[in-house]
């Protein structure tokens, strides 16, 4: 029982995040304000502490408002979960967890601004990213009869981000017309190159050339483009990427994050015999004397793609054209940079 003369204090949403991280074990009791009992900003009730340990109380259940008890299906925006680029454009309304989140945060303003420019309905409910996953459900029952929807199902209208995906034996000129598109590219956009050789003395530093450690490798560019691309960004990469399932990985994992579209694969279709020939780091010769095990195209697989959107073999045309090309096919909605 809590005593007439236990000490309450009101917490701030920062002071309430804290709270919670606090109840789950990710935060030490010690660092709360000390308080036996803790009320938010209206007065509730929402912890008290017993034994050291921080009691939430479970809110009552949500009555139904009737003003905005609607047909859409609901969409939880916990901060994270939500980017800009994602924002559902059909009817829904949209739950706006508002606890935890201080309202001048820079992704609390930008997000809370385009959500009430899209969204036909957004309800501000006061819980923080740490309960919601409990309470979201109940919340959503509340708010509609449609029930709720996982973010990722929602139509994604697209962010304007763009992953260009090259694929394409070592030598056949994978880097330098990748290299020549983010120049073009980066004329209107600021654009991040994940080329493979520069991915391997950083991101993937250590890791070699088996199946397991290529597949590695190819998710963390892949992972990396995402979230680029989530963001409004253009990453064009440029590894081998010899495997068809790791290159499909990628695809949806792009395409989730910034919608349909997001994702351009190239192959830069060059045959190997020219690769050879032109042997610019003279690693096929090692390879063919053994030097070099597991070499791709020499005894190491490379997948052909039969999912490119554009393929281009610098065998037979120009650094220029393939650009030209691959710039072509790109959606203008994920590029400003269309053809001159
Ligand atoms: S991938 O298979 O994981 O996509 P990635 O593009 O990062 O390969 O690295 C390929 C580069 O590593 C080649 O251009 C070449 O310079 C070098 N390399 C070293 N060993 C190998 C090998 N066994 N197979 C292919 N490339 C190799």
């Amino acid at each position: 029982m809590i005593g007439a003369m236990s000490r309450r204090l009101t917490l701030d949403d920062g002071q309430i995040a804290r709270l919670h991280q606090a109840a789950l074990g990710l935060l030490d009791v010690a660092a709360l304000p000390p308080a036996d009992v803790y009320l938010d900003a209206e007065g509730n009730e929402i912890a008290h502490l017993a034994d050291g340990q921080v009691q939430l109380r479970r809110p009552s259940p949500w009555p139904a408002p009737a003003a905005v008890r609607t047909d859409a299906p609901v969409v939880v925006a916990v901060p994270d979960a939500l980017p800009v680029g994602a924002l559902p454009t059909a009817d829904a309304v949209l739950l706006l967890p508002t606890g935890g989140v201080r309202p001048d945060d820079a992704r609390f303003v930008t997000w809370a601004h385009a959500w009430r420019a899209t969204a036909p309905t957004v309800v501000e409910i006061p819980f923080t990213p740490y309960d919601a996953a409990d309470r979201v459900d109940e919340v959503a029952a509340a708010y509609s009869s449609a029930g709720r929807v996982d973010v990722a199902t929602v139509e994604q209208p697209g962010c304007g981000g763009l992953v260009v995906f090259f694929t394409g034996l070592s030598g056949s000129g994978k880097s330098t017309v990748a290299r020549a598109l983010v120049g073009r590219l980066a004329e209107q956009r600021t654009v991040t190159l994940l080329d493979g050789d520069v991915v391997r003395t950083h991101l993937s530093r250590g890791l070699g050339f088996s199946r397991e450690d290529r597949d590695t490798n190819i998710r963390r560019i892949g992972w990396v483009a995402a979230e680029v691309a989530k963001h409004g960004g253009i990453a064009v990469c440029a590894p081998i990427a010899p495997y068809a399932e790791t290159r499909q990985w990628v695809r949806r994992t792009v395409e989730a994050a910034a919608g349909a579209g997001s994702f351009v694969l190239v192959w830069v279709s060059t045959p190997l015999e020219v690769c050879e020939a032109r042997d610019v780091k003279g690693l096929y010769a090692r390879a063919r004397a053994g030097e070099i095990q597991g070499f791709t195209g020499i005894d190491d697989p490379y997948e052909a793609p039969d999912d490119a959107d554009v393929v281009v073999d610098t065998s037979a045309m120009s650094v220029e054209d393939a650009v030209r090309v691959v710039v072509g096919t790109i959606p203008t909605n994920a590029s400003d940079s269309s053809p001159a």
